[in-house]
């Protein structure tokens, strides 16, 4: 078993960099994803690793060798791209077989082989059909099937299941995770929704303009981004912006402009050391922030900011509430349960506290920018950087 390796890929189209410098090891037999919105270089970086497109710059290995210059055919990898592509006038069996048939393999082992990959993918009953006699998840299923009958050692998905509905496409997933565990092979994800990486994902690479931003397990990435974008693309996040007004050992305290004139205060510890009179971006999750009409008792590790509701969007599981404080606005999640606080529902317009462990304000060396980051979702900070070219993060969600 080999790992992957991608050194600094890059891809030119016309004097467009679609994949820029990308450095990446994709261990042997991991699930692992690239994650990013439309455009940012995902299937060009997964077409240059089954050979479809050629780097200018960069080498990728799979174990000792190096597979840059090999024609797709001689690379031990299969690709599965979100159309099926199942040839139309064959049948299931024909077509899960095709691979093994062109090989000359001998018919008794075709049928062996064709038989255990329908099991693996619970398709043995349908063999007789044609694709237009399937759904799209059937098809789907037929597509894993034969490109892992030639017994591939990385399978590639190209967002496989962006043409099924949401219900089907969560138990897909499923589905999916079960076969990589039977096959035990390296597979390659590639999807714009953050969901389906993170719920499927060994690791993830996050994408942004042909660069990765950030690879890691799900929960590091979520836990703690790396950078703005990373924060923002995946999950949900209020981002606050402030001065270093001082330094402890274990935290920071911060400057924050409401946007009306007014500040407050708050604390986060911190993983990077900053200075005094430095600007910085807190990431603050929704679900992190506890939201109540009592004010909460004064602790030295809890950030405590006064509030008012302007908007309460009922999501069965929890509740999400928008806070306006000063000129900010605060996404905060709170989940049905009524053993901490109030009793009673909050209501529109009500005077709420906000607060929230020191902990869970993650500090990001690096300020946001209007044109990318504009929604409810984030506190707006009081000065914006500009950005020569915004992306719409939004567009494909
Ligand atoms: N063959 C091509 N010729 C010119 N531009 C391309 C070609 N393929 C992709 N691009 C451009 O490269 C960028 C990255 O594309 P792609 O890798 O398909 O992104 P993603 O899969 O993340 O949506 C896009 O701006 C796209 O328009
Ligand atoms: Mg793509």
């Amino acid at each position: 078993m080999e790992e992957i390796r991608i050194q600094n890929i890059s891809k030119d189209f016309d004097g467009f960099l679609a994949v820029d410098g990308v450095d990446l090891t994709i261990r042997s037999g991991e699930l692992f994803s690239f994650l990013g919105p439309s455009g940012c270089g995902k299937t060009t970086l997964l077409r240059m690793i089954a050979g479809f497109e050629t780097p200018q710059r960069g080498n990728i290995f799979i174990g000792d060798e190096d597979i840059t210059d090999l024609p797709p055919y001689k690379r031990p990898v299969n690709t599965i791209f979100q159309n099926y592509s199942l040839f139309p006038h064959m049948t299931v069996w024909d077509n899960v077989a095709f691979g093994l048939k062109i090989r000359k393999v001998p018919l008794p082992e075709i049928q062996s082989r064709v038989s255990e990959m329908l099991q693996l993918v619970k398709m043995e009953d349908q063999s007789a059909k044609y694709p237009a006699q399937m759904s799209g998840g059937q098809k789907q299923r037929v597509a894993i099937a034969r490109a892992l009958i030639n017994k591939p050692k990385v399978l590639l998905l190209d967002e496989p299941l962006a043409a099924l509905d949401l219900k089907l496409r969560q138990h897909m997933l499923i589905e999916l995770m079960n076969i990589h565990d039977a096959v035990g092979i390296t597979f390659i994800y590639v999807t714009h929704d953050q969901g389906e990486a993170m719920s499927i994902s060994d690791r993830v690479a996050v994408m942004d303009k042909g660069k990765v931003v950030q690879a890691g397990p799900p929960d590091d990435i979520y836990e703690r981004p790396a950078s703005i974008f990373s924060a923002y693309f995946i999950g949900e996040t209020n981002l606050i912006t402030g001065q270093v007004i001082g330094i402890e050992d274990e935290y920071i305290q911060l400057r924050c402009n409401m946007g009306d004139g007014e500040f407050f205060e708050i604390d986060s510890t911190f993983h990077f050391r900053p200075e005094v009179g430095q600007q910085l971006t807190v990431s603050l999750r929704p679900e992190k922030i506890a939201i109540s009409r009592n004010k909460p008792r004064i602790q030295d590790d809890i950030n405590v900011l006064k509030g008012s509701i302007e908007d309460i969007l009922y999501l069965g599981s929890h509740t999400q509430y928008i806070v306006t404080v000063g000129k900010l606005k605060f996404r905060v999640f709170s989940q049905h349960k009524r053993v901490y606080f109030d009793d009673t529902a909050l209501d529109w317009d009500e005077e709420v506290w906000l607060f929230w462990h020191d902990t869970d304000s993650w500090l990001i060396d690096e300020m946001p920018d209007e044109a990318a980051y504009a929604s409810e979702s984030m506190v707006h900070p009081p000065r914006f950087g500009k950005r020569e070219q915004s992306r719409n993060i939004a567009e494909e969600q």
